[in-house]
Parts: structure tokens; sequence; C-alpha cells
């Protein structure tokens, strides 16, 4: 695949071939992410980060990552802090931020927004969630900590077994790694949810004919015990008709240490692409499991800072540069990783 001045709008532009390159330049990222080096290999470069619906890491981590590259980051936030609040098209929108900026990763409500708006952009464009569809980011970094997660257990993603639980039918998340992973042999996929919340026909219908295993299941306890990896995700509360309908399953599937102790292998890796709903009512994910050493959530965030890098490095064709621009740093830095 040739990423100089694509638009990263959906996981199926990519084959394994385009992720290993992507995964190679993420490694490559590390010591700029430790601070242990800086780069200035995109100084003078800027980001438009335009981010129409609430975001943590998606938002901070895009910038973040283009700052490590030496890069600025102009950010709008909300739709009411735009002229497309005053009925502004994505089209005139796009013509007129693509003027300012080298690059753009936006996050907007409606499916197909983001693709909507790449059409009329002049620079690249990275998708960052639109609506249920697709995020591209949040998959490639998910299967970048499954890749080093399994690795540590002497495993590969091939043979994965992995439960997705949650909502499935809201959560992008999950769809676009389901996508990722059809690219992969033999993977047993377990799909923990209420019938209402079930992964979308299509993509069921996309994994059985790449030839993977699925079980569809209700029963978080006796679902569990024979998986890789836990991947969570919370209500997509934001989705539903109304927030009656959305409480409806809050606080259904819920994971906990007890839980995993008596139902899990030992060493079932737990991941969420948060972020979780702490709330007393939800908690998907207890706090009590905050120090079980298989919680890979924060290592997923970590890990988006170094896919977000890589993909800015690839768009921008700087893969070659970056070290050739490194010196140490010289403050004091904390160990992060
Ligand atoms: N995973 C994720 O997209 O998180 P944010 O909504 O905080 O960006």
């Amino acid at each position: 695949m040739n990423f100089i001045g694509t638009h990263i709008l959906s996981v199926s532009q990519f084959d394994r071939a385009a992720i290993e390159e992507i995964f190679v330049v993420a490694d490559q990222m590390e010591p700029y992410a430790q601070r242990q080096k800086v780069t200035r290999v995109l100084e003078g470069a800027i980001l438009g980060s335009m981010f129409f619906e609430p975001s943590t890491r998606t938002r901070v981590s895009f910038g973040c990552a283009f700052n490590l590259l030496g890069g600025e980051v102009r950010e709008t936030t909300e739709v009411k802090a735009s002229s497309i609040s005053k009925g502004e098209s994505f089209y005139d929108t796009a013509r007129v931020l693509s003027g300012y900026s080298d690059v753009i990763v936006m996050r907007h409500e409606i499916e197909g927004s983001v693709d909507e708006f790449a059409q009329a952009s002049r620079v690249p464009v990275l998708n960052g969630g639109d609506g249920t569809n697709e995020h591209p980011s949040q998959a490639l970094l998910d299967l970048y900590t499954i890749r080093k997660e399994l690795a540590t257990q002497g495993k590969n993603i091939d043979n994965l077994r992995i439960a997705l639980i949650g909502d499935l039918k809201y959560g992008r998340a999950v769809h676009s790694l389901c996508k990722l992973l059809t690219l992969y042999n033999n993977i047993h996929f377990t799909l923990i949810s209420p019938p209402e919340l079930a992964l979308p026909a299509s993509y069921i219908k996309a994994i059985k004919a790449a030839g993977h295993d699925i079980v569809e299941s209700n029963d978080l306890q006796q679902s569990i015990r024979h998986a890789d990896i836990l991947y969570l995700t919370r209500t997509q509360e934001e989705r539903f008709p109304s927030q009656s309908e959305a409480d409806k399953y809050k606080g259904l599937f819920r994971l906990n240490q007890a839980i995993y102790t008596e139902f899990c292998e030992p060493n079932t890796v737990i991941m969420h692409p948060l972020p979780r709903d702490s709330r007393i009512d939800a908690k998907e994910l207890d706090d009590d499991m905050n120090n079980n050493p298989n919680l890979a959530i924060f290592r997923q965030t970590d890990n988006g800072v170094l896919i977000r890098m890589a993909l800015f490095a690839l768009i921008l064709d700087v893969t070659d540069q970056v070290d050739k621009h490194a010196r140490n740093v010289n403050w004091y830095t904390a160990k992060r990783f």
C-alpha cells in the first residue's frame, strides 16, 4: 500500500502487509513516545484536529503524536464552535480548513461524514470515528496491543481466541477490529451481548466468509473460559434513540476480579477501547481489576500514540527522516512504559 498523501477512512484499506508496515514504524516511534529522544521531523507542519463529538484519548493522542514529531496542532472541538453550526457544509468546511493544515483528523457523529469531508479536502484526512461506522486508528492500536500482549505468551494473532463483550451493535471500535481480524487465520470469535445489541449481520457474514468461527452468547461467565483476549465495551448510550432505552442495557455484563479469577484462564488479557463507564449502575470493567497485570487498557492508550505517530510519518512520507532529526532529551523524564 502507498500511504503517501492517503486518507485513512476505513480499515478496509489495509491488507496484512500494510498493517505490518504500520506496526514496524510504530515500533520505531517508541524512543520518542517514551521521551528518550526528540525529533523535529514535522517542524512547520500543522495538524487540523476537528472533534465534533466528545473525545479524550483519540483527540489528545493524535495531537500528542503530531507534537512528538515536531508539528503544531490547531483544534476545533464541538459543532457549536464551528461555522457548521451556521449551516456551512462539510464541503466548504473541508475546502477552507485544508488550506490551513497539512493533514486533518476528524470525528463526527454521522456515519460517512468523514468520508464526505475527505472528498473535498485538499490534504489527507484521518477518520477519528464516524458514528457507529468505523474507528480505524483505534482498531490498529488494538491489534498492535493484541500482537504485543500475545507475543509475551509466545502466541501470535493467527489462532486467536477473542471474546467481544457488550454493545456490539453501536461500538465502532469493535466493528473496525472485527474487519482487521478477518485478515488473519483461524480466529475464534465469541460475541457476548444482549440479542438487541448483537454485532450487525454484515460483520458476522464477513467473519464467516473469511472462514473464522463465531459463537454468540448472552452468558458472560460461561463464555469467557477459553479466551486469550476479553475485549469489553461500554453501552454507547449516545447512539440510542433515548436514554431510557440505553439504561435497559447498562450494567448487564460486568467483569470484576472475582469473576475473572473463577472463570478465566490464567493470563487472559483484558482490553477495552475506553472510556469505561465507571458509574455505579454500569461498571462493565470494575476498578477492582486495576492492579491485575493482565489489564492492558492503559497499554492500549500508550500504544495509540505509537500507531498515530506511525500513520503521520507514513502519510507525510518522513519515516526515513525521523531518526536523522533526533537528539536526546534534556529534561527529567518519568518512566511511562
Ligand atoms: N477510544 C476512544 O475513542 O476514546 P475517546 O472517545 O476518549 O477518544
